[in-house]
């Protein structure tokens, strides 16, 4: 549905997004991913056709974003980073004001409208002014013009940024009921949401594409480095946690021990092992041979936080910065 290849975008001294390449198939859900910076936004601005690429191509349903942005348009709903903002408008003129631009009218805009209200739960704020709207209502309403259209693609720009953590959930809900009849693009800096929502990851850093795979691969991939949560317990007596861990820290191939939870008799750490060297045995046999119990030795996953660590060598910001608004057409 969506073809990316060897895609670039240049300012005067910043290369934004470079030689970046990838493909998302119809009905997919995927997240995209990156620090501040990485050029998510100027990607997704050359998908949508408000920003020309400097090189490369992109295509959305086969038909090719320089050449044929108007059949891209028909075929892609936007919500851009910074949605644009018109105060004085009632929920409902806004609607039809996008509708009309995306080339609908009379009855079949009216049931539009009034779909997307109801899909997007915005009805009780129909005719409310959209400057008088809360933050997540708005963001509700930057959803149901996207989707006014009903186009086969859906782009959406940190669509929870800036929510808390009830509208956060609402809007998650909301995206991943729209997955069924759209292929969506998501850009966002909240990992977790990544791995609750979407079945496939791209990560650029620095305008480059450092990774594009199904979350599970990546979890996969990234456990060529082990970790592993061990439960310890004292036989006799009270267990010291701090000595425990300097004991488990001593093993060969373990490269960090932290301790998640501890009482007086029983500690958990969570264990995570050089690239390539497996210490299950070893952390096994240090534990016992010191002479307290075991109760709990298991693998576990890398979180996609961990991953995206691992990959891009930066944090996953959580800042928002400030981007030019847009204009929607
Ligand atoms: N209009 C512009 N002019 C010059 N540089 C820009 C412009 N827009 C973005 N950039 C730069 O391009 C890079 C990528 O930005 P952006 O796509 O907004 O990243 P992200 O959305 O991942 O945070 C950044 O270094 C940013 O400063
Ligand atoms: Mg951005």
């Amino acid at each position: 549905m969506i073809k990316v290849q060897d895609l670039t975008k240049r300012y005067a001294r910043t290369v934004a997004v470079d030689q970046i390449s990838f493909e998302v198939a119809k009905g997919q859900i995927v997240g995209f991913l990156g620090p501040n910076g990485a050029g998510k936004t100027t990607t997704m601005r050359m998908l949508t056709c408000f920003l020309p690429p400097s090189a490369g191509t992109a295509t959305v349903a086969g038909f090719d974003v320089l050449e044929q942005p108007l059949e891209v348009k028909k075929r892609i709903g936007y919500l851009p980073e910074t949605p644009p903002i018109y105060p004085e408008m009632e929920t409902v003129e806004y609607l039809r004001f996008v509708g009309k631009l995306k080339g609908l009218s009379g009855a079949a805009l009216e049931k539009r409208v009034d779909y997307v209200c109801e899909r997007c739960a915005i009805v009780d704020v129909r005719t409310k002014l959209l400057g008088k709207l809360s933050k997540g209502y708005r963001q509700r309403v930057g959803l149901a013009q996207a989707i006014i259209h009903n186009p086969d693609v859906l782009i959406l720009d940190e669509p929870t940024a800036g929510l808390d953590p009830k509208q956060i959930n609402e809007t998650r809900d909301l995206i991943k009921d729209l997955a069924g009849e759209h292929t969506i693009i998501l850009s966002t800096h909240i990992l977790p949401e990544v791995e609750q929502t979407c079945e496939q990851v791209i990560i650029i850093n620095k305008g480059k594409l450092v990774a594009t795979n199904s979350v599970r691969n990546l979890q996969a991939q990234a456990r060529g480095a082990e970790l592993v949560v061990v439960e310890v317990a004292g036989r006799t007596g009270p267990l010291d946690a701090a000595i425990v861990q300097h004991k488990l820290q001593q093993v060969g191939g373990v490269s960090q021990v932290v301790c998640k939870q501890q009482s007086d008799s029983h500690a958990v750490f969570e264990i995570e092992s050089e690239k390539g060297r497996f210490v299950r045995g070893d952390l096994a046999r240090a534990v016992v041979q010191a002479g307290w119990d075991l109760n709990e030795l298991r693998p576990t996953a890398m979180t996609l936080e961990e991953i995206f660590l691992q990959l891009t060598g930066s944090e996953a910001p959580s800042e928002e910065k400030a981007a030019p608004q847009e204009v929607l057409q």
